[in-house]
């Protein structure tokens, strides 16, 4: 069984908790990342924690599977390092020999370029990375001494396992391919890309879970429909900071169905998981049965599988992990 997980809006749509859930639900033997790099920070929250990951999976709360990095990523080992320590992982995390390198000129190459500026890039020094590599002038994991007691072939080990959770980054918004270019990422995040990153071919792909919150956000430049004031967004309880960049994040309070339609087309969506149904809909607070949400959010969800045309089979009721309607 082999499922990816993708953002379905503007990243921050919530993966990382879904992915948590998932990782102890569907207990997978290998979770394996793919997407940009550390440009994405995901949190986790569990048992009483905060866990903010740029480069290792969320689904590290499941302490048995492994914690793979694909070689589609671009890996910065000083981030992998200091994730591997914060979480005492060292015997089950596994960077792919050919993964792409984060380097300090990248970092200071992406600081310096004005259409980072422009666009309202993270500045981790990943787009630097991934052109180096398209260029043919990256250095790659399998070279670093850092990454040495890590390397592993993440193909290898994705191939078999029994169960294998994909973990995907940023947003379908974002895709270099399909998003809002030139206010996007690096590289295409939508699930072919994110398979591709980890070392499987379409036809081995069971299920594609695309996350999307409740309402937009978007963090950085780049158009945004119906976008609220910050003033508007704080009084819904919508306004929320990036993880990586601690930037306000920009709010829409509706969903945007044509671009959802359009990502779950490109995606080869098969389940919709929907985050921070409390926060759009008070007094849903950490339900765990779909009849015990109320009436409005009960009938939002079915507007959502309707438009969308995709059943919602995950529903976030708050931060914890455990926090999950399942539908499944
Ligand atoms: P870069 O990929 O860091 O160069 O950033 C390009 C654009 O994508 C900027 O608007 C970033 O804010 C946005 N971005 C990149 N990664 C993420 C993410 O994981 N979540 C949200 N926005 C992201
Ligand atoms: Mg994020």
């Amino acid at each position: 069984m082999k499922t990816i997980i993708v953002g379905g809006q503007y990243g921050d749509e919530g993966k990382g908790k879904i992915i948590s859930y998932m990782s102890i639900t569907d207990d997978p033997d290998v979770i394996a990342r793919g997407g940009v790099g550390p440009n994405a920070g995901h949190e986790v929250n569990y048992k009483g924690k905060r866990y903010p990951m740029r480069m290792l999976s969320c689904g590290f709360v499941n302490e048995k599977a492994r914690l793979l990095i694909g070689a589609g990523v671009v890996v910065n080992p000083d981030v992998f390092l200091k994730e591997v320590d914060s979480i005492n992982a060292h015997k089950r995390c596994g960077v792919d020999l050919r993964c792409a390198v984060i380097t300090p000129e990248h970092i200071a190459r992406d600081g310096a370029s004005e259409t980072s500026q422009k666009i309202g890039s993270t500045k981790t020094g990943c787009g630097p990375a991934v052109a180096d590599r398209v260029n043919r002038v990256g250095t790659l994991a399998k070279d670093s001494p850092a990454l040495k007691p890590y390397l592993t072939d993440v193909v290898k080990e994705v191939h078999s396992a029994k169960r294998v959770l994909i973990e995907g980054t940023q947003g379908f918004m974002l895709s270099n391919l399909y998003g809002t270019y030139p206010f996007v990422t690096s590289k295409d995040v939508s699930a072919s890309t994110i398979a591709a990153d980890v070392g499987l071919g379409p036809t081995q792909i069971d299920d594609v879970v695309m996350v999307i919150k409740s309402y937009t956000t978007r963090v950085g430049a780049g158009p945004l429909k119906d976008e609220l004031s910050v003033e508007a967004a704080k009084a819904k309880n919508m306004q929320e900071y990036g993880t990586v960049t601690g930037r306000p994040r920009r709010t829409s309070v509706d969903l945007h169905y044509d671009d959802l339609r359009l990502a779950a087309q490109i995606n080869g969506t098969t389940q919709i998981a929907i985050t921070k149904i409390d926060v759009r809909f008070p007094g849903n607070a950490g339900k765990k049965k779909f009849a015990d949400l109320t009436l409005e959010a009960q009938s939002f969800i079915k507007h959502v599988e309707k438009e969308v045309g995709v059943p919602v089979t995950l529903i976030g009721t708050g931060p914890d992990a455990e926090e999950t309607i399942d539908r499944r």
